[in-house]
């Protein structure tokens, strides 16, 4: 009797494994509908949902409007007529494709490395290659604010016996410290977003590479947000700070401002090669599909031939919305991207000024923990060269507005 009586009330594994991902979850306060509603198709610089309402899109990264490029939609055509739809097996088991082979020598050829790797997605590329990388007894240093693919990458390097250490955000005199303490025969990889994706600000770039260089470490770079985006050509952080070798391993993502899915690292050919047959995500995987790698090729070669004008397009963008922002007195960060957060601080604040403002027609986001550290919480605009100078002004009016009516005076910069 007692028995039965406790085994009904226990709870059961299942009971917990729910428990603890609640525990884990996005803090989005019930408003977990605003955050997957469902695209119905797609409208230039805006999105018809299958609830009827067709926001301007401020949350995702099609930085120089390339998302639905007749272009690109006919390279994905051609390729299904060629090679079918699916990837039909690893890349080192039988599936490798013309396509494949194209889109790695174009990406090393834009990024100015000797050779690329393609992976599934950008997050795999981190976890997979970082993972790669550091092998028992090396050391692994990772910048305190990096993205989250970054960090299960270190964590898998070190249940693998790296050695992993969080320096300070963007602090090379910390980093510097840190890597003294490295045993002399120890290889050494530290690891860097280019663009912290939830302040939007830089690598500062000459310190981290400057540092690297005089420690022996090797430099892994995430362009994730800067690639075709930052810097005079558009070849990211390095273009910016005008180092085009600082760093040894560039990763980037297919499924920001190049309209598909996927990841890939880009740098010296015989690490390139060594990476090939040994990251577990490009050996044990399907290789990228036909359709997804073709609009990939077609994308990273207009971006190549019109990233200049768009590119321009964009910067009027975000001077504009920085302009406003700041001229509405909403608080900031130092963002060197076309992210622009705007801080608001309390979940519940930001997640009623971003609901407000869907009811608007502005689809905007809260970055809510643990994305964000808490009490910092916030909205995260994206910038990109589809959007008009008008679309930029009613995106800055609505925010405004919906702050003034929660009644949020002290969010506004003093
Ligand atoms: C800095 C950074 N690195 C890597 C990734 C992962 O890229 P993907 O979306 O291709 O998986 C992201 C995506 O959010 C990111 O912001």
């Amino acid at each position: 009797m007692t028995d039965q009586i406790s085994s009904v009330s226990a709870p059961t594994t299942m009971d917990k494994v729910i428990d603890r991902l609640r525990a884990r979850s996005l803090q989005t306060g019930g408003a977990r509908q605003m955050y997957e509603k469902t695209i119905a198709g797609l409208d230039g610089p805006r999105v018809r949902f299958t609830d009827g309402t067709n926001p301007l899109m401020l949350a995702t990264y099609d930085y120089l409007g390339l998302l639905d490029d007749e272009r690109i939609n006919q390279a994905v055509k051609d390729a299904v007529d060629t090679f079918g739809t699916g990837g039909h097996g690893s890349r080192v088991w039988g599936a490798t494709l013309t396509l494949h082979r194209r889109l790695e020598q174009e990406i090393a050829e834009w990024v100015g490395t000797e050779a690329a790797l393609v992976f599934a997605s950008g997050f795999v590329t981190n976890f997979s290659v970082i993972a790669s990388l550091a092998g028992p007894g090396d050391w692994l240093l990772s910048d305190q604010r990096n993205h989250a693919s970054i960090v299960d990458g270190c964590a898998a390097a070190k249940s693998a016996g790296a050695v992993v250490k969080v320096y300070r955000h963007n602090d090379a005199a910390h980093l510097e410290e840190l890597l003294t303490q490295a045993p002399p025969d120890a290889a050494r990889v530290v690891v860097t977003d280019g663009v912290f994706s939830m302040d939007g600000n830089l690598v500062d770039l000459p310190g981290i590479a400057e540092t690297c260089r005089r420690r022996g470490a090797l430099l892994f770079l995430d362009e994730a947000h800067s690639l075709g985006v930052i810097g005079p050509h558009g070849g990211g952080t390095p273009d910016h700070y005008g180092l085009p070798n600082a760093a040894d391993l560039v990763m980037g993502t297919l499924s920001k401002s190049i309209p598909a899915s996927g990841g890939f690292v880009a740098g010296r050919h015989d690490l390139i090669e060594a990476l090939r047959f040994t990251t577990r995500a490009y050996v044990y995987t399907g290789a990228p599909s036909p359709p997804n790698t073709a609009a990939a090729l077609a994308a990273i070669r207009l971006v190549r031939q019109e990233g200049d004008q768009r590119r321009a397009r964009l910067r009027r963008n975000l001077d504009r919305l920085l302009h406003r922002v700041r001229q509405e007195g909403l608080r900031t960060t130092d963002t060197g991207s076309a992210i622009v957060p705007v801080i608001l601080g309390e979940n519940a604040v930001a997640i009623e000024v971003s609901r407000l403002c869907q009811e608007q027609g502005l689809f905007v986001l809260a970055a809510v923990p643990p994305l964000v550290p808490a009490g910092t919480a916030r909205l995260r605009l994206n910038v990109t060269a589809a959007q008009s100078l008008d679309d930029i002004d009613r995106t800055v009016d609505i925010i405004a507005a919906a702050v003034r009516r929660v009644g949020a005076g002290s969010l506004v910069a003093t």
